[in-house]
């Protein structure tokens, strides 16, 4: 795993975007997988700034989000698919009819799940997948468990999950109790991941990655298994508290 420590989230974002730039770059007509939450939304603005700037192009690029709520509405203020719009899909020259998050909105969401993981299959794969961490470990919303998925599916938010995302409702009620996610297996399958962290509370998801141990209690560490995943974090995730602490 190639770690690259940042002084700030600033910098964080910017080495993000710069990532998928070159991605594009490469290959113009990318599948790249996203991220909610609000660890990427510095790397989306940033990704917007340099595509009104004239230094990416998103015309050509087809994208899966990683997760979604079940169920909801996707024009509420809190589905990922409003999420997404409001941050980047809205500000970039994107195709919207190219953009899949998945269907929380399903009345029938084993078929949402299948369909899905189908759809990443037939779109050739998942180039660049962007990744944020749960303070638990949590990747899509793939929660710590004693077994983990390997594919799309819908899976029961923890309550420290429902807990840390009520802050984006207007009560904990309000949270959905389960989510559409891709699999552990579908996520590495991706051809390249980056992972972003942030925040000391993200300190001990984040130790566990640096070790060598593969943790069903934090799925995120499934990703050492991956040959090309670049993990983006600041100091006070890397460090945690005790910034002085050598590694
Ligand atoms: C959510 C999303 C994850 C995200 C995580 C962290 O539950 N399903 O994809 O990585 O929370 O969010 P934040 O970046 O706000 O800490």
């Amino acid at each position: 795993m190639k770690t690259i420590l940042c002084d700030s989230y600033e910098e964080m974002s910017k080495a993000g975007a710069l990532i998928i730039a070159d991605q594009l770059k490469a290959k113009p007509d990318s599948v790249l997988g996203f991220a909610t939450g609000s660890t990427p939304v510095g790397m989306y603005t940033e990704l917007a700034k340099m595509n009104k700037n004239g230094e990416m192009d998103f015309s050509k690029v087809t994208t899966f989000n990683l997760d979604e709520y079940y169920p909801i509405d996707p024009k509420n203020q809190q589905s990922y698919r409003y999420f997404m719009n409001e941050n980047l899909f809205n500000k970039i020259n994107i195709d919207i009819s190219k953009t899949f998050v998945p269907e929380g909105y399903s009345s029938d969401s084993t078929a949402a799940c299948k369909k899905y993981e189908k759809m990443i299959k037939d779109a050739g794969g998942i180039d660049l997948q962007v990744l944020g961490i749960g303070v638990n470990g949590h990747i899509g919303f793939n929660e710590p468990a004693k077994n983990l998925k390997a594919s799309t599916h819908v899976t029961d938010l923890t309550e420290s999950t429902i807990e840390a995302n009520s802050r984006f409702f207007a009560s904990r009620e309000d949270v959905p109790r389960q989510a559409i996610t891709m699999g552990i297996g579908t996520i590495l399958k991706s051809k390249k991941i980056i992972l972003l962290i942030t925040g000391e509370n993200k300190s001990k998801a984040l130790n566990d990655l640096l070790g060598d141990d593969i943790i069903t209690d934090n799925p995120a560490t499934f990703l050492k298994v991956h040959n090309d995943v670049t993990l983006i974090c600041d100091k006070e995730a890397y460090y945690g508290r005790d910034n002085t602490q050598e590694r």
